[in-house]
């Protein structure tokens, strides 16, 4: 996720541009950069960290000119570096770009092929150059745009300037947001509302696969060339409603987030066709695959709970021996590990030091460590030995919700990468489990709109209780876990998550009238056990909330309250079964009226001891 943002008109553009980016912050903070028409010239700015850095440089060093586009980054392809960082140019063009092109290897090779000096890790650069070439060709800006869409697969909002047209931006979409502003004598491009609101209501939103050009009006065409007519609509959000697109917090956007989240992290990886991961990115072999004698999940907190998905399943569909270590007591213990074994550490903001510690102190024993992170270029993807990056974009709520769910997808892949590799998982196996992921933003989108107001009225009924149990078998366990980890930290509730098997054991004693249980018995092969749980903590009188498979009348039976979720493969179950426990959780604390995205003690990178 990054914004952009563009400006035709008579005030100073690099002004405009960098009032919208820092309206745009939120959408990436890792770099960001201008590109403005100067006299016949197209010159950009650009800084690595956040956009003081951008201004300080303009300040300096600063840019004139009525016409230019803005970036700001949340990296997917290559560190966060100055050359990495947007606008991009190649000849006379520039351009900005949020979105992930999925075909940026071949893409790369052919322009490569063809003799173009690419100086970036960026997927943008390639999209550059593609225009440079068609504009090269002979074609006016426009057309170069249109021919160089035919060649990306993939997600893009994209803003360009050429240096032959100097009065005009075009823009394209597809899956990535974009919506164009037009003011008095003026026109504007951003990838949010608030970017443009201080400039006008009138807005015009870009569907996919639909262009324009931006000069002294708007004009939109489809992809053959065809003017499509729109009027702009007036928008009156106030900038802070705006930037939260209308949610009351950051936690529940990101929530409500979690389908685009996941469609971007698993875009261009599903390989549907013969049931495979297209792993290019992630550095190993197969060589490496078919060497891995164990595998060590590390992480903290709610990472921990997705890496717990991982020991299950690399263990089902890849048959190696998993462990699962808090990183905060594998490190300094001097465990016993080594050459052979491949740890994965998982962290959304790679910088978790009891993350970073415990996997450099495997590595310097010999053991190979993949990241599973979220920022881009951050201190554990940089020490490891291959990175698979989820796609989540910057989260702001200190309470992880989108992250988690695109860790499970990174690590579900991952399982699957492995155990066609490693022979156990056969074709037809890995084509249901990728078709079955490729659906999961869709039905977890379905499980939102469906289960928010059964979520939000449970939570209304339950504000008050002093403790809240949640189980789960199977997948479900580190679910359970999770639901009580989000409860806990935004509602101050004490919860706890226990493997429901675990219950007679202890746990059982708790359960009185005043205590909701809250049993994740979604249709699996714990299925039949997760029903006795239901029956037990009825019997003793407990608050039975069920999260099951919808159309489950023996659960609905044995519960008070059941939220249904859709029936999918038992690998797949925890992308649902976690939703209403986020929800219930977010609902829980804004009842109370606690800080929901910036919890009491709680920071959103832990980088202390
Ligand atoms: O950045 P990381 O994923 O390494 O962070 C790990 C934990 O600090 C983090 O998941 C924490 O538990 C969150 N507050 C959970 O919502």
């Amino acid at each position: 996720m990054c914004g952009i943002v563009g400006y035709v008109g008579a005030e100073n553009s690099a002004d405009v541009l960098l009032d919208g980016l820092k309206r745009l912050e939120y959408r990436g903070y890792d770099s960001a950069g201008v590109a403005v028409h100067v006299g016949g010239n197209i010159q950009i700015r650009r800084a690595v960290g956040k956009l003081r850095n951008l201004e300080k440089s303009l300040r300096e060093s600063p840019l004139v000119g009525g016409v230019g586009i803005g970036h700001t980054r949340w990296a997917t392809h290559g560190r966060p570096t100055e050359v990495n960082a947007h606008p991009h140019i190649a000849g006379p063009v520039a351009v900005v770009h949020n979105g992930i092109i999925e075909n940026h290897l071949a893409l790369r090779k052919e322009l490569v092929a063809k003799g173009c000096t690419i100086s970036s890790d960026t997927d943008t650069e390639l999209v550059a150059h593609l225009v440079h070439l068609e504009v090269d060709a002979g074609k006016d800006l426009e057309s170069a745009v249109r021919a160089t869409l035919e060649r990306l697969e993939g997600a893009y909002a994209i803003a360009v300037l050429s240096e032959k047209e100097p009065g005009k931006i075009v823009v394209a979409k597809h899956s990535s947001p974009l919506v164009l502003g037009v003011g008095e004598g003026a026109t504007y491009c951003a990838s949010d509302i608030p970017a443009l609101l201080p400039y006008t209501n009138e807005m015009i939103f870009l569907e996919d696969g639909e262009m324009a050009v931006l000069d002294e009006t708007v004009r939109i065409t489809d992809r053959e060339g065809k003017t499509i007519e729109r009027e702009a609509q007036r928008i009156d959000w106030s900038p802070v409603m705006a930037e939260k697109a209308g949610y009351k917090h950051f936690m529940l956007k990101e929530i409500f987030e979690q389908p685009r989240a996941l469609e971007d992290t698993l875009r261009g990886r599903l390989d549907r066709e013969n049931g495979d991961i297209n792993s290019d990115e992630i550095g190993l072999t197969d060589e490496d695959a078919k060497a891995i004698k164990r595998v060590i999940f590390l992480a903290c907190g709610t990472s921990n709970h997705a890496a717990m998905t991982g020991r299950y399943l690399v263990e089902s569909l890849a048959r190696v021996p998993t462990l699962l270590e808090l990183a905060s007591e594998f490190r300094g213990r001097d465990a016993v590990v080594g050459e052979g074994d491949l740890v994965v550490a998982v962290s959304q903001s790679g910088e978790t030091l009891d993350t970073l510690i415990a996997a450099k102190e495997a590595k310097a024993k010999g053991a190979k460590v993949l990241s599973i992170a979220n920022v881009i270029g951050s201190a554990i993807p940089r020490m490891a030995d291959a990175v698979f990056y989820t796609h989540a974009g910057p989260e702001i709520g200190v309470a992880s919700t989108k992250c988690f769910s695109t860790q499970c997808a990174n690590i579900l892949m991952f399982s699957i990468w492995l155990g066609r590799r490693r022979g156990t998982l056969d074709e037809n196996r890995a084509k249901e489990l990728v078709e079955g992921l490729a659906r999961i933003p869709q039905l977890m989108g379905d499980v939102l709109q469906g289960t928010r107001q059964l979520c939000a009225n449970l939570a209304r009924r339950y504000v008050n209780a002093r403790d809240v149990l949640f189980l789960g078998r199977g997948l479900s366990y580190p679910i359970a876990l999770e639901g009580a980890l989000k409860l806990k930290e935004i509602s101050y509730i004490h919860a706890e998550g226990y493997a429901a098997g675990e219950m007679k054991h202890g746990p059982i004693a708790l359960i009185d009238s005043s205590v909701p249980v809250i049993v994740l018995a979604p249709h699996d092969s714990s299925y039949e056990r997760s029903l006795s749980n239901l029956q037990e903590a009825k019997a003793r009188e407990a608050q039975v909330i069920a999260i099951a498979t919808e159309g489950d009348e023996e659960a609905r039976e044995v519960s008070h309250d059941m939220i249904e979720i859709p029936r999918v493969l038992e690998e797949l179950t925890p992308f649902l079964t976690v939703v209403p426990c986020q929800l219930y959780s977010y609902y829980v604390a804004d009842f109370k009226g606690t800080d929901v995205d910036q919890p009491r003690n709680l920071a959103k990178t832990v980088t202390v001891e």
